[in-house]
């Protein structure tokens, strides 16, 4: 196990979380799940955290007065957990620069489309997939990328195809993306535990493993 710490944070069902957690459970991600956050109380990531037994910690904008406070107990909470990579899996609230840049660099996100097309402010869940399929696209897919303080905005780490099929709907392109998401983030998230991962600017190069 390396001694990444990560925490993922979700505002769904918890599939990627669940993948992640699997990955970890058997071997093919050697890093830990320290913190799961949510910013809804019902949401399936919760029970995910309960199934696996990391700690998870719920922050609404409801709880807190003004963005700077969230921002401040969002972080004491991180440093709490000694948190060195923070995972989106779905968090559909946005990040404030203060928090974007107490981790600069180490933050990821992934969205089921081929950034930067099919991405930014309200393209989340079915939207993405419905945009896709209106436009005609024959490909769509995955990416992962670092996070800045703009919707989607970051450079990325890894991308991947699927093939948009004749007859598609927004739901079963989204089933066949998210199963991708599925085997994607856990390989990613292992290339940072591993230290492979080079960023020079918006270039990011994925270091050979063993060296350079
Ligand atoms: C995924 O499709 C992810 O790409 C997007 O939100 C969805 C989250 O799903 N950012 P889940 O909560 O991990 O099941």
């Amino acid at each position: 196990m390396s001694d990444l710490r990560i925490a993922v944070f979700a505002s769904g069902q918890g599939s990627n979380l669940h993948a992640i957690l699997a990955a970890i459970a058997d071997g093919r991600l050697r890093a830990s799940i320290v913190l799961v956050v949510g910013n809804r109380p019902e949401i399936g990531a919760f029970e995910v955290a309960r199934e696996f037994g990391v700690p998870a910690k719920l922050l609404t904008s409801a709880q807190f007065p003004d963005e700077p406070a969230f921002d401040r107990a969002l972080i004491a909470t991180l440093e709490e957990h000694n948190v060195g990579l923070i995972a989106l899996a779905g968090y559909l609230k946005k990040l404030s620069p203060a928090v974007v840049e107490a981790f600069a660099g180490q933050i990821v996100n992934i969205h089921p489309a081929l950034l930067p097309a099919f991405g930014g402010k309200g393209m989340y869940g079915l939207n993405v997939h419905r945009a896709v399929i209106e436009y005609g696209c024959k490909v769509s897919g995955v990416t992962v990328h670092l996070v800045d303080s703009d919707y989607d905005n970051g450079p990325p780490v890894a991308q991947r195809c699927v093939p948009v099929e004749q007859g598609d709907t927004p739901d079963s392109l989204a089933a066949r993306v998210l199963e991708l998401e599925h085997r994607l983030y856990p390989e990613v998230l292992q290339l940072f535990a591993e230290g492979r991962v080079k960023v020079n600017g918006r270039r990011i190069s994925i270091l050979r493993s063993g060296g350079p």
